[in-house]
């Protein structure tokens, strides 16, 4: 018999979800609704792993630490240029859908799995669930940005994590009744996991003190894959250093570049400036809550930053999660400039440090409300 038609211990049909992660950033905003859907009587979970990330450093560590079951199927797509990537994701993907039959499709955040699952899983009319919909930088350079405008457009069900989300799906004309703010998943991660972080090792391992290193990571295209806006940062790095030491784990997106640029030598002899290979969950937590401040383009660590209270500084030219800014303690640099960001630092160091809050429903409890919504 297909799962499709199991029913529960009370008789009564279990929903069959297919859960969709692809990506690093996934992995701890499935996470937290997975395992309690697994927990959930009127729930079959199934757990799809496109393979967007495969490293081990970018993917199975993530298992590991946020104590997530192996995907139930591990599609092994790769990685590709956007569109190949995105439609193999697609073609594999529908295979999937065709012979499991669930009754509905959750994807998460923004990347090429989140727009792909969806686009396959409508079209088979599937309902599809989008969890941190409704985010928007504005920016079309941006291939997350397209990715989340495609996916909120086709999706049936939009979970909203700040209230951003919910004024830009308004004026988009989404109707209310497809929109439930529900709060930051993410976060629901964080705090599960903040007590065991607190046991890594990792700072002994790197030779590091609490608040005597700034955390850094770097990734996005519109830094790293361009060598003038690279040097600038390379050179930004350099004297930040002469304050406080440095952390980096390297994205392997990021290495290529640096190592295509000719520009590793620039971190050669510098033993201020600590670079990793990408860490796990947990380490990374560890880091994060000990670093003086964080420099980065990455997302998601605006908003874990903003929980935590800690510092950000944020190299980007625009944010599509604007309550880190206005409640947060999220400053966005729009212009890469090396003396902006040492006046960021220096203020910082001395301690003119920005206050923030916390967002309405970043308290743990958003996987719960998802689910609870879905079971409805
Ligand atoms: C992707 C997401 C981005 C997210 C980021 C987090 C899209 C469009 N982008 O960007 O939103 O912030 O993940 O990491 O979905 N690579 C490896 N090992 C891996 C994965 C990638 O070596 O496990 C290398 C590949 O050579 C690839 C490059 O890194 O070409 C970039 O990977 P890709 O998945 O294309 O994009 P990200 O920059 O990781």
């Amino acid at each position: 018999m297909s799962s499709r038609f199991e029913l529960n211990k009370k008789g009564i049909k279990k929903l069959k979800i297919i859960n969709v992660v692809g990506a690093r950033p996934n992995f701890m905003k499935i996470a937290p609704i997975h395992n309690l859907m697994l927990r959930t009587e009127g729930i079959e979970p199934y757990l799809v792993h496109t393979g967007q990330h495969y490293d081990e450093k970018m993917s199975k560590v993530f298992f590991e630490d946020l104590g997530m079951p192996e995907p139930n199927i591990y599609l092994k797509v790769g990685s590709g240029s956007h569109a190949v990537q995105t439609a193999k994701i697609m073609v594999e993907f529908e295979k999937v859908v065709l012979e499991q039959k669930p009754d509905m499709v959750l994807v998460v955040g923004d990347v090429n799995s989140t727009v792909a699952c969806t686009l396959v899983a409508v079209k088979l009319g599937i309902k599809t669930v989008h969890v941190e919909s409704g985010l928007r930088s504005f920016d079309h350079r941006m291939p997350e940005e397209i990715n989340r405008l495609m996916t909120d457009v086709v999706a049936d069900y939009l979970f909203v994590s700040e209230e951003s989300g919910l004024e830009n799906l308004k004026k988009e004309g989404v109707s209310d009744d497809k929109v439930f703010h529900v709060g930051n998943v993410m976060i629901d991660s964080l705090i599960n996991n903040i007590e065991a972080a607190d046991h890594s090792n990792i700072m002994d391992s790197l030779g590091v003190e609490k608040e005597d290193y700034v955390l850094v990571t770097l990734h996005r295209p519109s830094n790293v894959d361009d060598i003038i806006n690279t040097k600038i940062l390379i050179d930004t790095l350099i004297e930040v250093s002469k304050k406080l030491k440095i952390v980096f784990p390297v994205h392997p997106r990021t290495l290529k570049n640096f190592e295509k640029f000719g520009f590793m030598e620039g971190f050669a002899d510098n033993d201020r400036i600590i670079l990793t290979e990408p860490l796990g969950y947990l380490d990374f937590m560890k880091l994060m809550k000990e670093s003086k401040l964080l420099l980065t383009d990455s997302g998601g660590i605006q908003e874990e930053t903003t929980y935590l209270g800690k510092p950000c500084l944020t190299l980007r030219e625009n944010t599509e999660r604007p309550s880190t800014i206005t409640q947060g303690t999220n400053i966005l640099i729009p212009k890469l400039d090396k003396e902006v960001i040492l006046n960021h630092v220096d203020d910082i160091i001395e301690g003119r440090v920005k206050k923030g809050t916390v967002p309405k429903y970043w308290d743990g409890g958003t996987a719960e409300r998802i689910v609870e919504i879905l079971t409805r």
